[in-house]
């Protein structure tokens, strides 16, 4: 049985990872989302759902400790130009977000830790479709 976390597992990407994780019998899957953009609706069946703030370390810690998570996916994030370019420091805060579940992976013997970069490191497309990899 492997212990799997899933952070913005109310989200888009993150509530269908959690739904294919949770599929599979030989997982345990639990979602934490603090709802900011999150909807419970997505959340999907058979995970535990704990409404959550990744970037408040209290908040997160006590998760890591309860659990003693095998896996964490960190989807967990501020998304959107907009949203990001109206709340900037809101989104620096995401930076403590990271922190929180790199250190506590680190601490509670986590195996890997997964998470997604952002769309915008491929930048403007010069052709569609991209066939572009990152800019570094
Ligand atoms: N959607 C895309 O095309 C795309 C592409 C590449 C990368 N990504 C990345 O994937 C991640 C998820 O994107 P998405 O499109 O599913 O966004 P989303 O807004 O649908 O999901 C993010 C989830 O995180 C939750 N959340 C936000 N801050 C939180 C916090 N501090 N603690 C707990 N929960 C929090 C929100 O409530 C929401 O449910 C982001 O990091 C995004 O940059 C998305």
């Amino acid at each position: 049985m492997s212990r799997i976390l899933v952070t913005g597992g109310a989200g888009f990407i993150a509530s269908d990872v959690a739904a294919k994780l949770a599929s599979d019998p030989g997982n345990e899957v639990v979602v934490v989302d603090n709802l900011l953009t999150g909807e419970p609706a997505k959340i999907p069946e058979g995970v535990r759902f704990i409404k959550c703030d990744a970037n408040d370390f209290d908040d997160i810690s006590g998760v890591f400790y309860a659990y003693r998570f095998d896996y964490v996916f960190h989807y967990a994030a501020v998304v959107g130009v907009k949203r990001t370019t109206d709340n900037p420091v809101m989104v620096l805060r995401d930076i403590d977000g990271i922190r929180n579940i790199l250190d506590l992976s680190k601490n509670t013997g986590v195996r890997r830790v997964l998470f997604s970069s952002s769309s915008e490191v491929y930048g403007e497309p010069v052709e569609i479709p991209r066939t572009s990899g990152p800019r570094h």
